[in-house]
C-alpha cells in the first residue's frame, strides 16, 4: 500500500500549487481546537484557521453535533419552490446580526460566489430600472475571489493574467492606507463624476490577499457617503473580516451605526459556518430586492446553485451563531486583539521589518526585503518552513507573514506563535 502522500500525488490536483516545485504534503488525521494532527505524529498549531475560516476551532463538538442531527432530519433540498426552518432562521439571524437596512439573504456557496451574486445582482438593479450602469469601482490590489466576475473586480496580475484578456474592465481607486486618504476620496470623487457607474465593491477596513492591507473606518464611512449622494451601491465584501476578525462582528456595520453610513450589499462566506461547511451570503437591501419583483420574468434574479442553502451548511452556521453569543467568544475575540496590540506596541520598530500592523485578530509584519515584494518573494518560503518546523501553521503572502488565528487558540498557544514570529523577526536581522 503506497503512502498517502503517494496516492495523492496520484490523483489529486492541489489549488495554489505548482507542482514542479511542490513540497512534500501534509496529512493530517485528525484536528481539535487550534491544533491540527498530522498522520506521523506531528502537531500544528493552525495560526491562520485553515484559510481564514475556522473562527471557533477545529471539530467542535457543537457544531459537529447540530449538523449530524441536521443530517437525520433533512440534509438538502431544493432551495426553489421549496424551503427549511435551518435556512430561514439563518437568514433572520444574519438580518437582526447586521441591524437595521438590510432586507433580504441571498444563498450561495463560497466567498466567490457572494461576490458574483452581489455583481450580478448591482448589475441588474439598475438594468431593471431601466437606467443601465455598466462599470463597477474598486481599491487597487483587491482580492475578491477566483471565478470570473470576482477575478474581474480584483487586482490584475500572475493569479489570472492567462485570462485577461476575458475580464471586464473595471475602475480603480487607490486604498486609503494612511496619508493616502484624501488620494482615494478624491479619487473615487472623479470616478463617480461619470453616472455610469453601478456600484463601488471593496474588502472593507482590510484587504487581506493583498497582504493583510489596512486602513482606517472613518476613510471608509467617507467613501461609502460619497457612493450613496451619488447613488451608487456600495458592495461591503466581507467574506475575510466578517465573523469577528476585525474585532467587532462586521467591519462595515455594528447595530448602532448610523443607518446612511451603510453599504447596500454585504458578501460574507468563510467563518459563516465555523468553518465547517461551504456556502456564501449576500445580503442586499429591500431597495435592491424589489427592483427585481416584476410582471416582467426577465426582471427575476436568474441565479442559484444546486446546494444553495444546504440544511447541513445552515445548521452549522446556525450553531456558529450560538457560539458567538457565548461571552467566552467574545472575550477571546477581545484577548487576542488586546495581546495582537502589545506586540504592535513592542515590536513596531524592529529592524527587520517595514510595517507591523494589526486589527483586532488579525496581525501581519510586513519583512522588509530589498527589492522584490511579491507574493513569490523567497522570504514566504523560508517563512513557512521556518514556523512548520516549530509546529506552527502560517502561509505568509509574499513578505508579510500574518496571523488570523482561531478565537479558541489559547494564551499558551497565541504566545508561542507570538515568540516564534519575534525568534522570525530576528533570524532575518541578523
Ligand atoms: C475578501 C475575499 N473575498 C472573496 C474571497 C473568495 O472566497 P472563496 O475562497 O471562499 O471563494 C476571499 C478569499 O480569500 C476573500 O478574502
Amino acid at each position: 500500500m503506497s503512502s498517502l502522500q503517494e496516492r495523492d500525488r496520484n490523483a489529486v490536483w492541489h489549488p495554489f500549487t505548482q507542482y514542479q516545485n511542490a513540497q512534500p504534503l501534509i496529512p493530517v488525521a485528525r484536528a481539535e481546537g487550534a491544533l491540527l494532527f498530522s498522520g506521523d505524529g506531528k502537531t500544528y498549531i493552525d495560526a491562520i484557521s485553515s484559510w481564514w475560516v475556522n473562527v471557533h476551532g477545529h471539530a467542535h463538538p457543537y457544531i459537529a453535533e447540530k449538523i449530524a442531527a441536521q443530517a437525520k432530519i433533512l440534509e438538502q433540498v431544493i432551495f426553489a419552490g421549496f424551503t427549511h426552518e435551518p435556512a430561514v432562521r439563518l437568514a433572520e439571524r444574519v438580518l437582526e446580526l447586521l441591524g437595521p437596512g438590510f432586507a433580504k439573504v441571498f444563498f450561495s456557496d463560497d466567498g466567490s460566489t457572494s461576490v458574483e451574486v452581489a455583481l450580478k445582482m448591482a448589475l441588474q438593479y439598475w438594468h431593471n430600472l431601466d437606467m443601465p450602469r455598466k462599470k463597477i469601482a474598486t481599491f487597487e490590489n483587491a482580492y475578491h475571489g477566483d471565478t470570473f466576475g470576482a477575478m474581474a473586480v480584483g487586482a490584475r496580475g500572475t493569479f489570472n493574467r492567462p485570462f485577461e484578456s476575458l475580464l471586464f474592465d473595471v475602475i480603480t481607486i487607490p486604498v486609503p492606507v494612511r496619508g493616502k486618504e484624501n488620494d482615494s476620496i478624491s479619487a473615487l470623487q472623479r470616478v463617480l463624476a461619470d453616472d455610469d457607474v453601478a456600484a463601488f465593491i471593496f474588502e472593507p477596513l482590510v484587504q487581506g490577499a493583498a497582504g493583510m492591507v489596512m486602513y482606517d473606518e472613518e476613510t471608509l464611512q467617507e467613501l461609502i457617503r460619497i457612493c450613496a449622494e451619488k447613488n451608487v451601491l456600495t458592495i461591503a465584501d466581507e467574506v475575510m473580516t466578517g465573523f469577528g476578525r476585525t474585532g467587532k462582528m462586521f467591519a462595515t456595520v455594528s447595530r448602532d451605526d448610523e443607518f446612511d453610513l451603510r453599504p447596500d450589499i454585504i458578501c460574507l462566506s468563510k467563518g459563516l459556518t465555523g468553518g465547517f461547511l461551504p456556502m456564501g451570503l449576500t445580503v442586499c437591501t429591500q431597495e435592491i430586492f424589489d427592483a427585481f419583483i416584476s410582471g416582467d420574468q426577465q426582471k427575476t434574479f436568474f441565479h442559484g446553485h444546486s446546494y444553495t442553502a444546504n440544511p447541513l451548511a445552515c445548521a452549522a452556521a446556525n450553531a456558529s451563531l450560538d457560539l458567538f453569543e457565548k461571552l467566552e467568544t467574545r472575550e477571546n475575540v477581545f484577548r487576542i486583539s488586546r495581546r495582537n496590540t502589545d506586540f504592535l506596541e513592542k515590536n513596531r520598530n524592529h529592524p527587520a521589518l517595514a510595517d507591523l500592523r494589526c486589527c483586532g485578530t488579525i496581525l501581519a509584519a510586513e519583512f522588509k526585503t530589498g527589492s522584490e515584494t511579491s507574493y513569490f518573494n523567497d522570504l514566504s518560503v523560508k517563512a513557512y518552513a521556518f514556523f512548520l518546523e516549530k509546529g506552527i501553521l502560517l502561509r505568509p503572502l509574499g513578505n508579510i507573514v500574518y496571523l488570523m488565528p482561531p478565537y479558541c487558540i489559547t494564551e499558551e498557544q497565541h504566545e508561542e506563535t507570538l515568540a516564534a514570529m519575534e525568534e522570525f523577526m530576528n533570524v532575518i536581522h541578523r
